[in-house]
């Protein structure tokens, strides 16, 4: 979910809408916004897309302070009653809220009995508790803490009293939240790219900050009620950069962009001597491990599987990867320096920034590798890596897998370097390769078009197998194409298809199959034919010098560790094409969020 709150001398639903259009990443299934004037508070919510909230806020409304939310749901079915914000009984009180209070149930048992709830939310739970604890007579600031100090859970919350129009009560405590400093205006947001247009100057909240946010002046402090400083910093990031010009969908001009993320990789990550390089500090961490975490959710898991293979093989470190949501509540027994890597695109995944969390109090070192500088795991790890791929808008991760696996080559090459291992080809020459190998398929696009059509028009499901590397690439394939087309999709390793899941191949079953590495391409052609055998249509993608005569689609030669760069490609628009012909929304799949913000 995320949040926004505008607080100024404009006309604030605007504002808020197109706030919330630049938060959509973070879910779509329903949003509102509330606008309060000399009259009180008006609350406008819908089911579905900000278009759909957009078609029912009253033109004619005025007001110059507001609030507004986006949901992914967490407690309580996508409707319109269980859309933010909400209301307190009396309506006085109004409320959004990102996060998830856990402690709800017991707090609404204890406190709320006599108070009939209207939605089945567990934020309604806490807009209530302000206004009981207000008309036992306190002031709705006291109220305010007094409530957040019952609350166990996470929260970004922006609160409007319809008895006071010149101030928003906004607290934070694990959801991420900024409040952006104007001239004659300040306003609040889970991200500083839904107020970009307004303002480049954010302060950033801690947890269990309390804001009360006027027009001209930003009061913060703690939950205890001590004041707190802090200066704003200026976000350098450029507001066109996230608008998709002529393209169609934001995935396909990320996709196309792939090349160039990873020439800009290149430059960003080479020294004056035109050497790769990373940060000194980095370096050490990463020399001085004797094993390596790597927590991760959704693809950025599916990139640290990739990470894997290039520490251990380049830097001689063993590594571990771990899904973010297993590893919190299942640590493994911990090597004597480990060093966790979280990689994340947004870095804004509650999953992986409960572990860090857990990490930073067991004490060890921690490096975020993400694409958005100062996003919450960026701040709060001890080093961090920025992937340079420009922000990536489409909920499926096309670029930013391909940043992460370039970011982790470099990472575990120069480490391996420093601790002279034995590494026999030269980086950035075969990431230059890369780059244009991807091209190659970039401009291949009608091509990968037909091959969709071809495989895919048809079918319910799919499956995607390779071996050693290219297995983690099938299981990126395979999460591309479900995600966005919702044919169900498996990813599997070749050799294990046979134990069991062999016998969902039936007659046309389309299969790809992945053949870039050499010493086990005849082991996967071999799976091929066992597939074949049993009636699949099998899709083989080969790489130059392995290929064979009916392979359906030969991509241009790279360098073994780097095959995945260019491999997932195809998988990638081939997934793009198959959603788009069968009439999904390509940029904003069903029932998923860019970046999943609770846990
Ligand atoms: C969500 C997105 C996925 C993404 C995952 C991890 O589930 O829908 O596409 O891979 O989060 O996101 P992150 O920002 O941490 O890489």
């Amino acid at each position: 979910c995320g949040i926004v709150g505008y607080n100024g001398n404009l006309d604030a639903k605007e504002i808020l809408l197109k706030g919330l259009e630049k938060l959509e990443y973070r879910g779509y299934d329903s949003a509102g916004i509330a606008i309060q004037n000399e009259k009180g508070v008006t609350v406008f919510k819908e089911k579905g897309r900000i278009a759909d909230l957009r078609n029912i806020v009253d033109k004619n409304i005025g007001g110059k302070i507001g609030i507004g939310h986006t949901r992914w749901a967490t407690h309580g079915e996508p409707n319109r009653i269980n859309a933010h914000p909400h209301q307190s009984a009396s309506g006085r009180f109004t409320i959004v809220h990102n996060g998830v209070i856990e402690n709800y149930h017991l707090l609404q048992r204890e406190y709320l009995k006599d108070v009939p709830m209207k939605s089945d939310t567990d934020t309604e739970v806490i807009v209530q508790l302000v206004e009981l604890f207000a008309n036992e007579g306190l002031s709705t600031e006291e109220a305010f803490r007094k409530t957040l100090s019952l609350l166990h859970g996470s929260y970004a919350i922006a609160l409007l009293d319809n008895k006071n129009n010149e101030v928003i009560y906004v607290a934070k405590n694990k959801s991420p939240l900024l409040v952006g400093i104007g001239k004659d205006f300040n306003v609040v947001a889970s991200d500083a790219m839904a107020m970009l247009q307004l303002t480049n100057q954010f302060i950033e909240l801690q947890d269990q900050e309390v804001v009360l946010v006027y027009k001209d002046k930003v009061e913060i402090s703690k939950l205890d009620g001590s004041p707190v400083a802090r200066q704003p910093y200026t976000v350098e990031l450029d507001a066109s950069d996230i608008e998709k010009g002529t393209y169609p969908h934001y995935m396909l001009k990320e996709m196309d962009e792939q090349p160039g993320v990873v020439r800009k990789i290149i430059q960003e990550y080479s020294n004056d001597a035109g050497e790769l390089t990373i940060d000194e500090a980095i370096l050490s961490a990463i020399s001085e491990s004797d094993r390596i975490y790597i927590i991760a959710a959704g693809t950025s898991y599916h990139a640290g599987l990739v990470g894997k293979q290039y520490f251990e093989k380049l830097a001689g470190i063993p590594v571990e990867v771990h899904i973010a949501s297993e590893f919190g509540y299942n640590i493994p027994l911990l090597s004597e320096k480990p060093l966790f890597i979280f990689i994340s695109q947004s870095g804004e995944t509650a999953d992986s920034r409960q572990v860090l969390v857990k990490v930073k109090e067991l004490g060890y070192p921690a490096l975020t590798i993400t694409n958005v500088a100062g996003s919450t795991l960026s701040r709060e790890a001890d080093y961090t890596l920025l992937l340079y791929a420009g922000p990536e808008i489409a909920v499926a991760s096309t670029k930013a897998y391909v940043a992460q696996l370039a970011v982790l080559a470099i990472s575990a090459y120069v480490t391996g370097k420093r601790k002279g291992r034995k590494i026999d080809f030269d980086l950035k020459h075969e990431l230059a390769i890369a780059a244009n190998a991807i091209q190659t398929i970039v401009d291949s696009k009608e091509e990968l078009h037909k091959i969709s059509k071809e495989y895919l028009s048809h079918t319910r499901n799919a499956f995607f197998i390779g071996r050693t590397i290219d297995y983690y690439v099938s299981l990126e394939g395979a999460l591309k194409l479900k995600e966005i087309s919702y044919i169900q999709a498996e990813g599997f390793a070749g050799g294990e298809l046979k134990h069991g899941t062999i016998a969902l191949i039936e007659k046309g079953t389309p299969v790809f199959a992945l053949v870039t590495q050499a010493p086990v391409a005849l082991n996967i052609r071999g799976n091929v034919k066992e597939v074949v055998a049993r009636g699949a249509n099998a899709c083989v993608i080969s790489m130059e010098g392995l290929d064979e005569h009916d392979d359906r689609l030969v991509i241009p030669k790279v360098h073994p560790l780097l095959t995945p760069l260019v491999s997932v490609v195809p998988l990638q628009f081939i997934s793009y094409y198959a959603a788009l012909d069968r009439g999904c929304d390509v940029d904003k799949p069903r029932n998923l969020a860019k970046s999943v913000t609770v846990e």
